[in-house]
């Protein structure tokens, strides 16, 4: 009798022990309802963060093709407009029609709403947005640049990001812009349509183009964070002013995550004897020397200490005015480089 106690106790114990540790290590993933409610609470909670984080992925595009000038936008899971408002905000002058595609009727609503300034005759804001429910059938039409954000995270599973990933590629005529939160799996979700859209070929090709990286990575290789452990996502932050709600209006910073494919061909190639990383950090300034950890073109992390006596003064000046995120021209030596160490 005793021993049937003791067994039944730590079997107990056991099944305590082991719902403890599912609770703390499985997410148990629901999809959400966006309905009116959900759409004002997500307003005041994320539409100012996510703004910010669309605004800087799309400002990549912006600042290293500039003669890209889109006249349409396919924005997939639009909610309350966020990527037409950061789109119109750098190609205002040349978008002629914005296709804002939503399975929420309510996001769309609050999105109009937002978009003429919350009066219902008032004239948008901005012209050319149409909002739909579902994507535009005909995979023939093509949008110059076509997004996502915070919304592959929202699909079930596998299958359908992968699915959805596809299917927005076939859209696409020059960019894909995906957008997610800076975690781990938001992460990980760009890095497997990142996979899905190099690697996976097409049963019927509408456009033969293939996909390139445009950002944020400098190579088309596996990413070298997903190859050690623990996985440590690869992420930038952007400073933004929260809106103007009761509770704390101090700048705020949003962590996300994102990944640009082109059909084009990259502009920057050609400039012999220099390469561009990508800073995956803060760069450390120090006494005359500056610390910064990249992502490289050969797929490597490397951790490298510019110094003006060694990388030439204007590297060094560059080096100091990066910040996180950005590009970082990297000249090409002969020899080897003592002060820098693969991560
Ligand atoms: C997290 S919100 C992101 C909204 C917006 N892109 C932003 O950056 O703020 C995700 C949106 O995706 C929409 N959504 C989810 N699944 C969808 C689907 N299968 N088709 C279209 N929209 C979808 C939701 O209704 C919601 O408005």
């Amino acid at each position: 009798k005793m021993g049937d106690i003791d067994e039944e106790a730590l079997r107990n114990r056991i099944k305590k022990r082991v719902l403890s540790e599912l609770r703390q290590t499985t997410y148990h993933w629901n999809s959400l309802k966006y309905d009116e409610e959900l759409g004002v609470v997500y307003m005041a909670s994320r539409l100012a963060g996510g703004f910010a984080a669309v605004t800087r992925a799309l400002n990549e595009i912006k600042k290293r093709d500039p003669s890209f000038a889109p006249q349409s936008l396919l924005d997939f899971g639009s909610g309350l407009g966020t990527v037409a408002w950061a789109s119109h905000l750098h190609w205002g002058d040349s978008l002629k029609e914005m296709v804002c595609v939503d399975s929420s009727g309510p996001m769309s609503v609050l999105a109009e709403r937002l978009l003429k300034g919350d009066e219902e005759e008032a004239e948008p804001l901005f012209k050319h947005v149409y909002f739909r429910r579902f994507l535009p059938v005909s995979p023939k039409v093509q949008f110059d640049l076509v997004a996502a954000a915070f919304t592959l995270s929202e699909l079930p599973s596998v299958k359908e990001r992968e699915d959805a990933v596809i299917t927005l590629w076939r859209k696409t005529s020059s960019y894909l812009v995906l957008v997610e939160n800076g975690t781990k799996e938001g992460h990980q979700m760009l890095m497997e349509a990142r996979d899905t859209l190099l690697k996976k070929q097409e049963q019927i090709v509408y456009d033969p183009r293939p996909a390139r990286v445009f950002a944020p990575c400098p190579h088309e290789m596996m990413c070298p964070k997903l190859a050690r452990e623990p996985i440590i996502p690869c992420n930038f932050q952007q400073r933004y002013h929260p809106l103007p709600l009761p509770g704390p209006h101090e700048c705020q910073t949003e962590k996300f995550s994102y990944l640009i494919l082109s059909r084009m061909e990259p502009a920057q190639e050609g400039t012999e004897g220099l390469e561009w990383a990508r800073l995956i950090a803060p760069v450390l300034c120090r006494t005359r020397h500056v610390h910064c950890h990249m992502c490289c073109t050969d797929g490597q992390l490397q951790h490298k200490v510019v110094t003006a006596r060694k990388h030439s003064r204007d590297v060094y000046r560059c080096a100091r005015n990066s910040d996180w995120g950005d590009q970082l021209p990297i000249i090409l030596k002969v020899e080897e480089d003592a002060d820098s160490d693969s991560e």
